[in-house]
């Protein structure tokens, strides 16, 4: 009887109910007009060194996918990822391995359970050779239970079900993984943005944050020294910045003075880059001013964030002849007349800005912390 033949005579429902998985493969491929050239057994001799060397390989990458994504997981929450400066030589070199750490560990779990599924296909999957005619239409609901029927048959060949130690690493390996995969966004909730909340360490403040009350905090220069900062720090003066130019500036108080550590610190803390900008006369003219900041400039210097309100990278730079700070990493722009509101791009918020005066040495201070959190947005902000 040829295929075309069985294609005519569908069997009724009864009959595809009675028929067995292996009447169902035969079906399946007759109705499609498929024709299986050749489909042998992955392994026709069972239990052979070459059968359980593939397993025990197989089983190895799944076992190290496990191993790795667990590491991810000790590495996310228990790697010591707080800054260490360079001349703790120790904990600096720890430090500076977390993020490698986390790629490395992320990496190898999944590029391990990509291997080991690629090789229990190759080995255990039976590899048939199949000649099929193309049809139109969609699927009827013989070709369904005939597919289903294939699928578990393709299933039972590959002799998944017998081989426990393939199956129990596999499932570790993806258990690992996806605990990995939910402690990352899980590990964002774990920093409490209320702990500390008074002090310079919470999501509330920054490093410009005094530390007692009346604590001068100057606007600092980086002279480029991280970890060996000359005795007398690079504090800035109004007249060091011609019109129009910008300047980014760190806080600096008097208790880091020739303190190495301090002062790097200062520099590589997040939240502290601040853009300190002077308006040319003209343009300072046509600011306009953020209600309740009307008076956290000073004279034509303006100092904001560096921290972009969108996802936090850097808005480095500051096109002079429109006024605009622009941030690279999703091209949002803000207005530097307008109190630095977005313009242009995703980001929703102005960047914060920095209240500053000059004190009777003529140097840059700001009067407080910012007003607002920098940066992205959190739950709990409500600027
Ligand atoms: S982080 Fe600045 S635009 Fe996205």
């Amino acid at each position: 009887m040829s295929s075309g033949d069985e294609q005519a005579k569908p069997p009724t429902e009864a009959e595809l109910a009675d028929m067995d998985r292996d009447q169902l493969v035969k079906l399946g491929t007759k109705l499609d007009g498929v024709e299986i050239v050749h489909y042998p057994e992955p392994w026709p001799v069972k239990g052979t060194k070459a059968e359980k060397r593939a397993e025990r390989t197989i089983a190895l990458w799944f076992a190290l996918s496990a191993i790795a994504g667990l590491g991810f997981v000790v590495s996310l929450i228990w790697w010591p990822w707080q800054y260490e400066p360079p001349n703790h030589e120790d904990s600096h070199f720890w430090y500076s391995l977390y993020t490698p750490m986390l790629g490395i560990t992320l990496g190898v779990s999944v590029l391990a359970l990509a291997i080991g599924v690629l090789l229990y296909t190759k080995k255990f999957v039976p590899n048939e050779v199949a000649v099929q005619e193309r049809g139109d239409g969609g699927s009827k609901e013989i070709d369904k239970a005939t597919i289903v029927a294939q699928l578990a048959d393709s299933g039972n060949r590959s002799t998944i079900a017998r081989r426990s130690m393939i199956k129990r690493t596999a499932g570790l390996g993806a258990g690992a993984l996806g605990l990995a995969t939910v402690a990352l966004p899980v590990a964002s909730f774990i920093k409490n943005p209320w702990k500390d909340s008074e002090t310079k360490d919470s999501l509330w403040h920054t490093g410009w944050q005094p530390q007692y009350p009346g604590e001068v905090v100057y606007l600092r220069r980086n002279t480029g020294h991280l970890g060996h900062e000359p005795e007398e720090p690079s504090l800035v003066r109004p007249e060091d910045l011609d019109a129009g130019a910008m300047e980014t500036v760190f806080p600096f108080r008097e208790s880091e003075r020739g303190d190495h550590e301090a002062l790097a610190k200062a520099l590589k803390r997040s939240d502290n880059p601040v853009m300190l900008i002077r308006l040319r006369p003209a343009d300072a003219a046509r600011v306009v001013k953020r209600k309740g900041q009307e008076d956290f400039n000073f004279g034509d210097y303006y100092a904001y964030t560096k921290i972009c309100s969108h996802v936090g990278c850097p808005t480095s730079l500051y096109e002079q002849r429109t006024n605009r700070i622009l941030c690279p990493c999703h091209q949002s722009q803000f207005d530097a007349l307008h109190y630095a509101k977005p313009v242009f791009g995703p980001a929703t918020r102005a960047l914060a800005q920095l209240p500053i005066t000059v004190n009777e040495e003529g140097y840059f201070v700001a009067r407080s912390d910012f007003i607002e959190p920098i940066g992205p947005g959190f739950w709990e902000r409500k600027s």
